[in-house]
């Protein structure tokens, strides 16, 4: 069965502090480990982006969980496609502070009114940003 890959951008509560982000983390893990699924999470002061990777239908229920959770709102799904393997595979939900990050306004929204700042609501330079903070994470940069 092919696994399949979901990304989305939403605006994080403005009241929500870091731990109960890492809050959401532990439960993200309990559950995505039951339902076979891995990914990240990134975060900014005012918005999150997550992919998710894993079954159709497994990707798809938990998603419709996320949408309905009050931590965060404004949900833009950026993509959710078929995939040949997973490139998050290392993690049940991996979290990341994308400030970090350097930041490249090639692929990062940065102008300081985007409610999501600094994610962009383009799925290509969403998984780019991914792919920047996975690299990141594993200390490979
Ligand atoms: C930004 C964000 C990301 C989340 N990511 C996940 C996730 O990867 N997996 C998951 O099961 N729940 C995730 N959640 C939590 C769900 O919205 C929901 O609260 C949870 O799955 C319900 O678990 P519970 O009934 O054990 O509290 C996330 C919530 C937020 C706000």
């Amino acid at each position: 069965m092919s696994d399949y890959r979901l990304i989305y951008v939403s605006k994080r509560d403005e009241s929500l502090n870091l731990q109960e982000i890492l809050d959401i983390i532990e439960s993200s893990e309990m559950h995505n480990k039951e339902d076979h699924l891995t990914g990240m999470l990134l975060y900014s002061k005012n918005a999150f982006m997550q992919v998710l990777e894993g079954d159709l239908l497994q990707i798809n229920q938990t998603y419709q969980r996320i949408c309905k959770d009050p931590r965060h709102s404004d949900i833009i799904l950026l993509s959710f496609q078929m995939i040949e393997h997973r490139m998050f595979s290392d993690w049940l939900m991996k979290l990341y502070d994308v400030l970090q990050m350097k930041m490249d306004d090639r692929i990062f929204d940065l102008s300081e009114q985007s409610p999501y700042y600094p994610f962009p609501i383009n799925s290509d330079s969403a998984f780019e940003i991914l792919m920047m903070a996975k690299y990141v994470s594993q200390g490979n940069v």
